[in-house]
């Protein structure tokens, strides 16, 4: 009999400190109208003292083992996705196992920036279906915050912080659970969307820069490309869609794609007025939200997917 991850419980964690575009342009030579017209951003969560992607994922962990209904010690594999870790080593995935008090699981981080939680959960996926985990949490999450250069106002308004976590389990011969996945990356396109450091290069933690406009262009055509190609791979027809859950990167880019699908706008799920993009956090966050809201139902056909640095980009549809 086929075994099929099934997400068992969702959970999500925001920083205490909630900043409006108003309260931004205080400090950068912006204005909200400007930001909300070009991305559809109103708010972004910003950590404080104390708060750290460890932190901010050890809760949505929590959360999502309490939705779940299952303990702690019964997780043999965490998978984190994070482009922004506490330390560049040990993997933040080993401070949240501490956290949560598992004495002995496989945990590691994943690094494909804001496609990471795709990639993480893809990575979840294989290893479950071929035995190797029963139980994964699998998190996104990120203090982009604090690689942010506040002066540049083309990057510095667009981000915020936060996790999502889920809580993966092994299902025999279950209708439900992921389907199919897909993930790309084209190495060729760093110099669009990176950090301007790193520990063996720079010796320092760098800041992000980005060339909106290409990145953008890039996101519609390359999202649209993979969301078809799981489509097909599971054999599933774009009407069938109950939910898209994209990538929080920017309003006008969920619209493109959504149309792209022929989705209508009631099918996407949009937390970017309120979280602005959380990197490998946003898809997690978002599918929390859906389902804490009662919109995401058991049985609902959902599809993820996300972009982001490299370019990383990817496409998972699962039955929720
Ligand atoms: O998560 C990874 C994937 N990331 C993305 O998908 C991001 C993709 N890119 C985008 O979302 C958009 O390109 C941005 C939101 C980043 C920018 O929107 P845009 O419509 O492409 O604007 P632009 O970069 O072409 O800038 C237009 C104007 C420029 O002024 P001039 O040269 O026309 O006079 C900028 O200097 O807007 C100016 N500008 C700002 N003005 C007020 C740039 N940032 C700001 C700002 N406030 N914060």
């Amino acid at each position: 009999m086929t075994t099929r991850s099934v997400i068992l419980g969702t959970g999500s964690a925001l920083p205490r400190r909630c900043v409006s575009n108003a309260e931004l342009a205080e400090t950068v030579d912006t204005t909200d109208a400007w930001i909300v017209e070009r991305t559809g951003i109103r708010f972004r969560y910003i950590a404080g003292e104390g708060e750290t992607t460890a932190t901010l994922a050890t809760d949505a962990a929590r959360r999502a083992l309490a939705a779940a209904g299952i303990a702690a010690d019964a997780v043999d594999l965490i998978v984190l996705a994070t482009a922004t870790p506490d330390q560049t080593f040990p993997a933040t995935a080993t401070k949240v196992q501490a956290a949560l008090g598992i004495d002995d699981c496989v945990a590691f981080d994943v690094q494909a920036v804001c496609s990471g939680f795709l990639y993480a959960l893809s990575v979840a996926d294989s290893m479950i279906r071929t035995g190797a985990a029963r139980t994964a949490l699998v998190i996104g999450a990120e203090t982009f915050s604090r690689i942010l250069d506040w002066e540049d106002r083309a990057t510095c308004v667009l981000f915020g912080d936060g996790a999502g976590a889920i809580v993966l389990g092994a299902e025999q011969g279950s209708d439900r659970g992921i389907l199919a996945t897909r993930l790309h990356a084209d190495g060729r396109h760093n110099q669009l969307l990176y950090v301007d450091g790193g520990p063996s290069t720079t010796e320092t933690v760098g800041k992000v820069r980005m060339r909106g406009r290409e990145v953008f262009r890039h996101a519609v055509v390359n999202l649209a490309a993979v969301m078809n190609e799981v489509l097909e791979q599971a054999g599933v027809s774009a009407d069938a869609i109950d939910w898209l859950v994209p990538h929080q990167a920017n309003a006008r880019i969920l619209d493109a794609t959504a149309r792209k699908l022929g989705l209508p706008p009631e099918k996407v799920v949009m937390t970017v007025d309120r979280h602005a993009n959380t990197s490998a956090a946003s898809v997690p966050l978002a599918l929390d939200a859906a389902v804490a809201d009662g919109r995401i139902r058991r049985g609902d056909l959902v599809v993820l997917e996300a972009m982001g640095g490299g370019f990383t980009w990817g496409a998972s549809i699962l039955r929720y």
